[in-house]
């Protein structure tokens, strides 16, 4: 017999201009691992704030139904007190308080207004080891990488009796280890009675663990598929997110390549806060016109703080070497600078250096090349209008308009005006940093699309991704990177996951 914990019923929620749930139903059985899946700005994130609480009861339309009774939630407390704990898609951990702090917070151990300090470490320890994380509760939540984190944000959830877990793209960004590690944590919780919703555009990971996926599409409920009666395909379940079949993942492209663009010899850096850490260890790196050029490597190989150092010095002390434009050294040493002798650089962190999150589309994507929309100094607002409609349509950006704040965009959608920013700026060369986290499958192929347009004018393009598929399916030479160093180059015909990890470990045991 079904064992329904939840039933959304029926869910519309309307914002100003946007539809952005109408009708949508979605029913979670107890104890089982729900995936929710669909293109960017399909309602997914709006669909489980509607859930957890975060719109009140009487901002939607329509029922939730949770243990068999309709709940009208008016803050995210009231769903918390009955079990329901949602992990947003931006982690809200604060970095510089420690561990334990970070899970108590909000809801201390705390008699007669007193937090009692010692008993809050050791429920810390406890919930630490239930998520198998050995860090002391003191540490500071500064000091983990993101894959610990999104442990501790558990850890947090646990504090409070979850009954009914909501993971918003938890392993967006972590890597193939971190990611399966958590994944396992959420199959043994099962094991012991744990629901769970979990939202991934990874769709390995969907089929890894799901019971049962819904599909929203523009933001309405298309299909549940049950993964025990049905033999479910990652073709299956794209095909039901975007409507139609996708042939492949990758767009062709032959360019054909021509002189070296950018040059970087000898590259040095040292770390921002420890000043005597070397992170970078002479880097030489060169990208061809026409070139797509991957750099691979595993979580902490210094890929971003390379691009960044090289970025107008965004990152990094006492750094040294040389860049190279067409064969001239060239002055990087401001962002100001870097852009002016034609690098552009997208982050892979679009909260902190991508946008201004309270500004519109149309600001955010002429911020970088404010002449390109200008007439003798003065910005021309219908040109700037126009140059953003276009890149909307281009990247398929889902908004009311172009005057929707960067803050109200689903996070697929903020990470594409981070592109239409850096490819309006019009670089020779464009370096990318995991440009597509976030971002759904369909909108995947538009931006290699764009990539490959960029290659056959001419430009270079330098690509840092995590994800290998995506580096051996789009580039024309990989370097990779592990501890600091560039340890293999390796041209397409040698380039595989296998090749890749292989050079990696070696460089690890040369030490
Ligand atoms: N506060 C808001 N104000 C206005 N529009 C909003 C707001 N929040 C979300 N939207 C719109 O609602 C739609 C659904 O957004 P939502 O964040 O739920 O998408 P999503 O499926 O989570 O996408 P992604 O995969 O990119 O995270 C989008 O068109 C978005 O622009
Ligand atoms: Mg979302």
């Amino acid at each position: 017999m079904e064992n329904i914990i939840l039933e959304m019923r029926n869910i519309t929620k309307t914002f100003p201009g946007v539809k952005a749930l109408s009708n949508v139903n979605l029913k979670v059985q107890k104890g089982e691992i729900h995936a929710l899946v669909g293109e960017n700005g399909a309602g997914k994130s709006t669909l489980m704030k509607v859930l957890s609480g975060v719109y009140p009861a009487g901002s939607y339309e329509g029922d939730i139904v949770y243990e068999g009774d309709v709940r009208n939630f008016k803050v995210l407390k009231d769903s918390e007190e009955i079990g329901i704990v949602i992990i947003h898609q931006e982690l809200a951990l604060v970095p510089q308080l420690s561990i334990a702090e970070n899970i108590f917070l909000g809801n201390e151990v705390a008699s007669n207004g007193i937090i009692r300090w010692d008993e809050a470490f050791a429920k810390a320890k406890e919930l630490l080891t239930k998520v198998g994380l050995k860090e002391s509760p003191e540490t500071l939540v500064t000091d983990i990488g993101v894959g610990k984190q999104q442990l501790v944000e558990i850890a947090k959830a646990f504090s409070k009796s979850v009954k009914l877990l909501i993971l918003d793209e938890p392993t967006a960004s972590l890597n193939e280890k971190d990611s399966d590690a958590l994944l396992n944590l959420l199959m043994e919780f099962r094991n012991q009675g744990l629901t769970s919703i979990i939202i991934t555009h990874k769709l390995n990971e969907v089929r890894k663990v799901a019971d049962h996926i819904t599909v929203l599409r523009d933001g309405m409920t298309v299909d549940t598929l049950d993964c025990h009666t049905q033999e479910i395909s990652e073709d299956i379940i794209i095909k039901n997110m975007v409507g139609r079949e996708l042939a492949d993942r990758y767009p062709p492209r032959s360019v054909p390549i021509g002189e070296t663009i950018l040059e970087v010899k000898n590259w040095n850096a040292f770390h921002q806060q420890h000043r005597d850490r070397q992170v970078l260890h002479d880097i030489n790196i060169n990208v061809r016109k026409g070139e797509v050029v991957g750099i691979a490597g595993l979580m902490g190989a210094g890929r971003t703080e390379f691009a960044m150092s090289v970025f107008g010095r965004s990152y990094g002390h006492k750094i040294s070497g040389e860049v190279l434009m067409d064969g001239k050294a060239v002055d990087v040493s401001t962002v100001r600078r870097a852009i002016d002798a034609g690098l552009a650089y997208v982050t892979e962190d679009r909260k902190v250096l991508g946008l201004v999150l309270n500004d519109n589309i149309v600001h955010n994507t002429t911020l970088a090349n404010l002449q390109g929309v200008s007439r003798a100094t003065v910005i021309d607002s219908f040109e700037e209008a126009r140059v953003a409609t276009d890149y909307r349509s281009k990247l398929r950006i889902r908004s009311s308009g172009i005057f929707q704040e960067a803050v109200n965009l689903s996070g697929g959608n903020q990470q594409k005006v981070v592109l239409s920013k850096w490819l309006f700026s019009n670089p020779d060369l464009l370096i990318l940093d995991e440009p597509t986290r976030g971002i759904d499958v369909g909108a995947k192929y538009e931006i290699y699309s764009i990539i490959n347009q960029l290659a056959a004018d001419g430009k270079g393009v330098l690509m840092i991704s995590s994800e290998m598929p995506e580096l051996l399916g789009t580039c024309d030479r990989i370097y990779v990177m592990n501890e600091g160093r560039i340890v293999a180059e390796l041209p397409k015909e040698q380039a595989s996951q296998e090749t890749i990890m292989r050079a990696i470990m070696r460089s690890g045991e040369k030490k």
